[in-house]
């Protein structure tokens, strides 16, 4: 895939300049000297030879084919060199120069009429706008970055190419290597999906990273992403304000879900491992390069100090690392050979005069116990310490096993000789021991994801005709927001069970409705301008006998419109009263990039103070319903505290999966709620109390 673009036999720049310091220049020299060895065709309408490369007016005057195209030029003549490169035969082309997208409408227009001209030309392009390629395998420095990684195993995509140029400089002091750089750009043709796959098909590549502002296709990029991640790790850097969010935010989901949670809800359910730093970045990218994941949680830390080995620990703790007790044997046979005062238990402390040897014979032991998943190795510069030396023993014992070893040399002057031993054996070693334990929980959590079986997906069968049948009449009626008969029979459609309902527009029928219900009741205001009944005294529970229901009925009616005048009273729905259970929140949001999201959290009145709540992207699988659940607080609370009994936890995520389906057979859905959703006793369901619809759009 892509293969032009990292793998071509000859390179045309056009726009090639002999002034130094130009990005014509700069680019074309970064191409002569690290060892391309396929041809280089300056393009320059006026310079017969450019650092002693035969230069050419045009690519039409080029007498061979051409594999790739560098184009340099202003931005007026792109479209015009494009057309050309495609006459000329050449497929790909990367795009060096700015001047469209990124800076306002013009250039809006001249990228519309960019990607239109590549498309006829069939020419497909990187950028326009970006800081070009680099392919440590190929040889291949198409960009204007100073120096060239060397040859390595990290794939790197990044929609901004200083930020990427950085990290290329950060690598090159730390002696890191990288298979591909890719500085994508405004992504006008080739995306982010695109050269994703190409790097997940690339031999040289063993972890992906990216950095992006946005994305273009929300559901595209979900698609991709979870194929990728499958066969490689992907380590994603999201920054940026986007376009993304919430069309419209009546309700508490809308409220709810910001611009991040989609982004959030998406990296989660395609197996993105999502970074917040730069150095997060750098550090996990490191640790998949180097190291072989751990096939479980379990740590030991060999530490020459007792501060950095606690510190180790409590991250280890919190991110649901576990230092395991070694073996009984294991622990007899350090004994054999560390001074008695050592600690054998994990941590092990060999302590602050420990020699190479003791560090090797250490981990050595160590890696022995089978419990043992992985190790991190801590090293504080003590004046004996041997640092090289023990970098070296590290390393051979690295190279003899197949477990993750991380190793966090602290400081830098005093250790930097034994670090670039390390990272040159594949050691990743990290300045502070937190840095170590993220990076092996980020592996740690990788190697769970590619374990975990194939996504489920159920199909529901929902009445849809007669969901279509009052959705028509609500479009017809011009209204967004179903009315309460509508919400109840659009839930009955897909089998939700509701509270037995009847509405009353006078007292009378009130008591007569309840009678029939049977008490205790619930009476609610029913009136399309109220949107949260309980807010202004519209909901009353437990009403228990004639004169109260008589008196909730005036009371309810007359509160109503002292505090809203204008609103219209259709009357009071009397409900039957659901006792005990607990209430969580379940709703359908539309974002504008992914689509359809669901949300789980926390329900009843406190919803929005609590704010306890987590997304998913439909369609939602059943894993993503049932990990949407964990995720909150609310979940200990569901499987009972104190001697309660546990929630039908299974129903809520059958109830969430329902969601998903209902979004997919009708994506004019544009929010929905069920709050509450009564969870009662396992094994007895849920109920849905109180829901809102609201529709438009496509
Ligand atoms: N049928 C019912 N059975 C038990 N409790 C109910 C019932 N209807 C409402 N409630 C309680 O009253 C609260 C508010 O009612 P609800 O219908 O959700 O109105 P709103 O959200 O508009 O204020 C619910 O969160 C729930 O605690
Ligand atoms: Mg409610």
């Amino acid at each position: 895939m892509l293969d032009n673009f990292f793998n071509p036999k000859t390179i045309a720049v056009i726009g090639a300049s002999r002034t130094p310091g130009k990005v014509g220049h700069d680019i074309l020299k970064n191409l002569t000297q690290y060892g391309y060895q396929g041809v280089l065709y300056p393009i320059n309408p006026e310079a017969p030879e450019i650092l002693g490369l035969k230069a050419y007016p045009t690519i039409m005057d080029v007498p061979g084919e051409i594999g790739l195209a560098i184009v340099v030029v202003p931005p007026k003549s792109v479209l015009e060199v494009i057309g050309q490169c495609g006459k000329k035969g050449i497929d790909s082309a990367v795009i060096i120069t700015a001047g469209f997208k990124e800076s306002g409408s013009e250039g809006t227009k001249l990228e519309d009429e960019l990607v239109k001209k590549s498309k006829e030309s069939g020419v497909r392009f990187i950028g326009p706008n970006c800081l070009g390629i680099i392919d440590s395998h190929s040889r291949i420095n198409a960009s204007f970055a100073k120096g060239m990684p060397s040859e390595g195993n990290i794939g790197f995509f990044s929609q901004s190419g200083a930020l990427g140029i950085a990290v290329l400089d950060l690598a090159m002091s730390e002696d890191v290597g990288f298979s591909k750089f890719i500085s994508m750009g405004n992504k006008a043709d080739i995306s982010d999906e695109e050269i994703m796959q190409a790097l997940a098909e690339d031999e040289n590549t063993k972890v992906i990273i990216g950095y992006i502002e946005g994305v273009r296709d929300g559901r595209k990029f979900v698609e991709i992403a979870s194929q990728v991640s499958k066969k490689k790790p992907l380590v994603i850097l999201k920054s940026g304000i986007t376009s993304s969010g919430i069309k419209a935010a009546s309700s508490h989901t809308g409220a709810l879900s910001g611009r991040e949670t989609s982004f959030d809800a998406a990296f989660k359910q395609s197996g993105v491992i999502r970074v917040q730093t730069v150095g997060e970045l750098f550090n996990y990218a490191v640790a998949f390069a180097n190291q072989p994941l751990p096939q479980g949680p379990n740590v030991a830390i060999i530490t020459n100090s007792g501060g950095p080995g606690i510190l180790a620990a409590d991250a280890c703790d919190k991110l649901g690392l576990q230092l395991v007790p070694l073996h009984k044997e294991i622990v007899d046979q350090l004994r054999t050979f560390l001074p008695p005062f050592a600690s054998f238990y994990n941590p092990v402390d060999i302590l602050g005069d420990a020699t190479a040897e003791r560090y090797e014979k250490a981990l050595y032991t160590v890696v022995q116990d089978d419990k043992v998943n992985g190790i991190l190795v801590l090293l504080t510069p003590t004046a004996v310490v041997d640092v090289e030396g023990t970098a070296k023993a590290i390393a051979n014992i690295a190279h003899l096993i197949d477990k993750p070893i991380l190793t966090s040399f602290m400081g830098r002057k005093s250790v930097e000789s034994g670090s670039k031993i390390l990272m040159k054996y594949h050691v990743p070693n990290y300045s502070y021991p937190e840095h170590a334990v993220s990076s092996f929980s980020a592996m740690y959590k990788y190697n769970v994801w590619i374990k975990r079986p194939e996504k489920v997906y159920p199909h529901f069968e929902g009445l849809k005709n007669k969901v279509n049948d009052i959705f028509e009449s609500v479009t017809e009626e011009k209204r967004e927001h179903l009315r309460e008969t509508e919400v109840y029979e659009m839930l009955n459609a897909y089998g939700f069970s509701q509270p037995r309902s009847l509405l009353a527009r006078t007292s009378e029928e009130s008591v007569t409705a309840a009678k029939g219900i049977g008490y205790p009741v619930v009476m609610k205001i029913v009136s399309p301008q109220v949107i949260h009944k309980s807010d202004i005294g519209g909901v009353k529970i437990n009403v228990n006998t004639e004169k109260e229901v008589e008196n909730a009925f005036f009371d309810i009616t007359s509160r109503v419109k002292h505090v809203m005048p204008m609103a219209h009273i259709n009357g009071v729905m009397i409900q039957e009263m659901i006792s005990g259970g607990k209430e969580v929140i379940i709703g359908i949001t539309r974002d504008t990039q992914f689509g359809h999201m669901i949300m789980f959290g926390f329900g009843g009145i406190y919803v929005e103070v609590l704010k306890d709540v987590s997304f998913r992207i439909v369609p939602l699988s059943k894993e993503d319903a049932h990990e949407m659940i964990r995720e909150t607080k609310v979940f200990p609370l569901l499987r009972g505290v104190r001697g309660e009994a546990e929630a039908d936890i299974e129903a809520i995520e059958n109830s969430l999966l329902i969601l998903s389906q209902m979004a997919l057979d009708f994506p004019q859905i544009i929010e929905a709620e069920i709050n509450p959703l009564l969870v009662k006793k396992r094994g007895e369901g849920v109920v849905a109390i109180d829901a809102r619809f609201a529709i438009g759009g496509d």
